[in-house]
């Protein structure tokens, strides 16, 4: 694999330990993967980052590094709202340890933003390359944006963000990106919601797996698209999904479909997940609410109290510069919290059953807080919290 001599000072240490075996491990990952060269990245986006999840052994690894970000990099949601995790209910030992990874992040220069949606705090841009881990950050930043990036681990991209560079391999590259399977979407998609986009893509990411999906009959928007992806990563692995007419490669790139497999996806085994079961707390914001998420649900709220748990995620930057509409949604007594999500709290443990409206969200539920999931619309979710 080509190295640059800045790359190859690095290697020898003049950078320091830590560094050298950052760049050990992109130039393995290159290796394995046939990477020919490292290209710059314009950002990182890490995960790795709940307490929930990498416990111990991750913290003390963390703690032993010694190097600065030299690109912008934000963390992945971490167990808690750093500055309300009392008032979300999260125990004291959990928080403290779960503050120690962030500290250990801080030191490192990852900026303390934890979430899922990056792309609503900083601009990237159409083939900006990329080292994000957060499978949807990474289905929506290759897809919806047609930047390029590859689905990172969190020591990979940790390391991408402390070298500036990843190994040009996969989805960084042009010739990787083509459509592998047609969708054809058989249903009239005119009043979907995000909560069916999700199901569509809970449904389509079973069929598909990891290969890259091209889309026709539906029209979604960029929050529906979201969702759609999201999904399709936790059910299946799609890393870049195209829509005809819609996302930019599809737009943009006249991809040759002739030859590849054409499903036919009709709207029975979509609409099939929406049972209607009673739950204990409802939960949206999977991945984290855009502004107009947050403006629908104090829309959705206004004059209403709830009268079951109410959990919005959403990331600090985009609660920020939403102040009135989150404290409107407050108002009805629900609760805005950044940082974290219903999949990686403990907190959300204490349910057995919880309501969303992300089909990434109805994936991940079960084994993650060892709950039932119901998947509904945002109006259905907030019909049954204020019920
Ligand atoms: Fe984001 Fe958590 Fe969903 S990380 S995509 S809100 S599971």
């Amino acid at each position: 694999m080509y190295l640059d001599p800045e790359d190859e000072r690095i290697l020898a240490g003049e950078q320091g330990e830590t560094k050298a075996k950052m760049l050990e491990l992109l130039v393995a990952l290159g290796k394995v993967f046939g990477a020919g060269r490292l290209v710059p990245i314009r950002s990182a986006q890490v995960s790795g980052a709940s307490y929930k999840t990498i416990g111990e052994y991750g913290l003390q690894w963390l703690s032993s590094l010694d190097a600065r970000a030299v690109v912008p990099a934000v963390l992945n949601p971490i167990g808690m709202p750093r500055g309300r995790w009392q008032e979300m209910g999260v125990k004291e030992d959990f928080a403290r340890k779960q503050q120690a990874v962030v500290a250990a992040y801080e030191r490192l220069g990852i900026g303390l933003e934890c979430t899922c949606t990056p792309y609503y705090l900083r601009e990237t841009s159409y083939g900006d390359h990329l080292a994000w881990s957060e499978s949807s950050a990474v289905s929506y930043a290759n897809s919806v944006i047609g930047a390029r990036t590859n689905r990172e681990g969190g020591p990979g991209a940790l390391a991408a963000a402390l070298i500036g560079k990843t190994p040009c391999y996969g989805l960084h590259l042009a010739e990787n990106r083509k459509p592998q399977v047609v969708i054809r979407v058989q249903a009239d998609t005119r009043d979907w919601s995000i909560a069916h986009f999700g199901a569509l893509g809970y449904h389509t990411g079973r069929l598909v797996g990891n290969r890259i999906p091209f889309f026709s009959g539906i029209n979604p928007d960029s929050d529906q698209l979201k969702g759609l992806g999201a999904a399709m990563a936790a059910t299946g692995a799609v890393a870049l999904y195209h829509v005809e007419g819609v996302t930019p490669e599809a737009v943009k790139i006249p991809y040759d479909l002739s030859g590849l497999e054409t499903i036919p996806v009709e709207s029975d085994g979509i609409l099939q997940l929406f049972k209607d079961m009673p739950v204990e707390a409802v939960a949206v914001g999977c991945p984290h609410c855009s502004p107009a998420e947050l403006a629908t649900i104090a829309g959705l709220l206004s004059g209403k109290l709830v009268s079951k748990p109410l959990y919005v995620f959403a990331a600090q930057g985009v609660i920020d510069k939403n102040l009135r509409t989150v404290d409107s949604i407050e108002k009805s007594g629900a609760r805005v919290f950044a940082d974290t999500c219903m999949v990686v709290s403990p907190v959300m443990e204490q349910y057995s059953s919880i309501m969303v409206n992300s089909g990434k969200a109805l994936a991940y539920v079960p084994d993650m807080c060892g709950a039932l999931a119901r998947i509904g619309t945002i109006e259905e979710c907030i019909a049954v919290a204020t019920e």
